[in-house]
């Protein structure tokens, strides 16, 4: 018989793995307590952006094994139930806000039917499966628990969960380990390399692969600060490293750093935790990691103020891309819109161009500008930013972009357009961690 699932929690990670269970085959139902995020999808839409899922979620809904609701008593006949609600960081301290993983494990425990597995997928912070484990337990004592990290990048959301690098499943029996088989095999007979942990394990897994990103990614943003010391050029040293398999070049991208809603607040919860633990001083390193994040946006702004003489009130600012990251409208701590909001507030007057995140930037920073087209941002502008690297901002033309500007100036936050191209065309042409001559 086919597996019933139940998706506890539709935002991004939910939403995507609902749809993708669902296009494997199995009945699924994702539940959520905002019932506008539940009415967008029951109608076909996501209530975000993200490449190819919501083609996905219409061919699933039409299939029938699809739907969504806002009524937890729906779920009670599922097979197992994978918790997908935010772990955002709290408003007064680094550790991440655990209120939604409780409460749904605290809904969920008396409706949910005997010998059903719930499988956490949330990121938390070591030592919380046990503890929802034994309330569930308490409440629902044939009721299971494991947990099931999720590594999804954002943009890649349906790949990453169709074909994951691998598959990580903290359990406490064998059973538990039988049914997350089911669910993955399809993943299984693709030979997806398969990893058997204990709960503990499993959550450690998640925060240290992205404190891992995030240092990769601070390691190689603090070379652009030695490299711009010492007139050398970052973008040569991360390709001549990347040769060298055992570091490897993914992820040796230097500019303005990373933002999101994983990678800042995951290390910021992991220190925390550790603090907890008695183990603070083996995450001391990711004070560091954070700080330099943190100052790549300082260092773009300096940037800004060397071409402007220091005084950037009047001056008129083009911003190119607001989104942390491009493929994606999310703004949460993005690097691009920090330093946007920033340099509006030392008196600039910031326009603001994004393919898709301008909604969601213009909620969080209103007295910005923005606009949907990139020749109306920067005509007139005394300096241009390029913050996120969308595809489309490496096809403009540099010659035609000149006419547009009073001051032909760009600073690449995130040495990824062709440098000589800009030269060529007329442009003084900045980066982070190049010789800025
Ligand atoms: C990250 C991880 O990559 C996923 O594996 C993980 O599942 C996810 O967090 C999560 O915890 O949910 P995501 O936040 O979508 O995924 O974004 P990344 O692709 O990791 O990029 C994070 C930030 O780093 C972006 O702001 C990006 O611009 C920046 N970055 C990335 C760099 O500055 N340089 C690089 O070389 C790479």
């Amino acid at each position: 018989m086919t597996l019933k699932i139940s998706v506890i929690g539709t935002g991004y990670l939910g939403a995507t793995h609902a749809a993708c269970m669902s296009s494997l085959g199995f009945e699924v139902i994702g539940i959520d307590i905002d019932p506008a995020k539940i009415a967008s999808l029951a109608s076909g839409t996501i209530p975000f952006y993200e490449p190819g899922l919501q083609e996905l979620l219409q061919v699933e809904l039409a299939s029938g094994r699809l739907s969504f609701s806002a009524n937890f008593h729906e779920i009670s006949d599922c097979d197992l139930h994978f918790i997908c609600v935010g772990t955002p960081q709290v408003k007064d301290g680094l550790a991440a806000d655990l209120t939604y993983v409780f409460g749904a494990i605290a809904a969920i425990a008396p409706i949910i039917k005997a010998g059903s597995l719930v499988v956490g997928k949330s990121t938390v912070p070591v030592g919380t499966a046990a503890k929802l484990r034994s309330k569930l337990l308490a409440i629902n004592p044939e009721a299971d628990l494991a947990w099931n990290p999720e590594f999804l990048r954002e943009g890649f959301a349906v790949e990453d969960t169709l074909k994951p690098n691998r598959l990580v499943v903290g359990v406490t029996n064998d059973r538990a380990e039988g049914l997350l088989r089911e669910v993955y095999a399809k993943n299984l007979a693709e030979e997806t390399p398969w990893v058997v942990a204990d709960l503990p394990t499993a959550e450690l897994v998640k925060v240290a692969a992205n404190s891992f990103l995030a240092t990769k990614i601070s390691f190689i943003n603090a070379m652009a600060e030695v490299c711009e010391a010492a007139g050398g050029d970052v973008t040569v040293l991360a390709k001549a490293i990347g040769y060298d398999p055992r570091i490897g070049s993914r992820f040796l991208q230097a500019g303005i750093g990373f933002g999101g809603g994983c990678l800042p607040k995951d290390i910021r919860a992991f220190m925390a935790r550790a603090q907890e633990l008695g183990a603070e001083q083996a995450l001391e390193f990711l004070r560091e990691i954070d700080s330099i994040n943190v100052r790549a946006r300082t260092r773009m702004i300096d940037l800004v103020r060397k071409d402007l003489s220091e005084d950037l009130r009047g001056r008129k600012i083009a911003v190119l891309g607001a989104a942390f990251k491009p493929d994606s409208d999310d703004v949460r701590d993005s690097p691009a819109l920090d330093i946007a909001a920033q340099i509006q507030a030392a008196g600039a007057l910031v326009t603001v161009h994004d393919p898709k995140a301008i909604e969601n930037a213009r909620r969080r920073f209103p007295v910005l500008n923005f606009t949907e087209e990139i020749n109306e941002c920067v005509v007139g502008a005394d300096l241009v930013l390029h913050l996120t690297e969308w595809k489309l901002y490496r096809e403009i033309d540099p010659a035609e972009l000149l006419k547009l500007v009073s001051n032909p100036i760009i600073i690449d936050g995130r040495n990824a357009l062709d440098r000589d191209r800009w030269r060529a065309a007329g442009w003084k042409f900045r980066a982070l961690g190049r010789s800025n001559i």
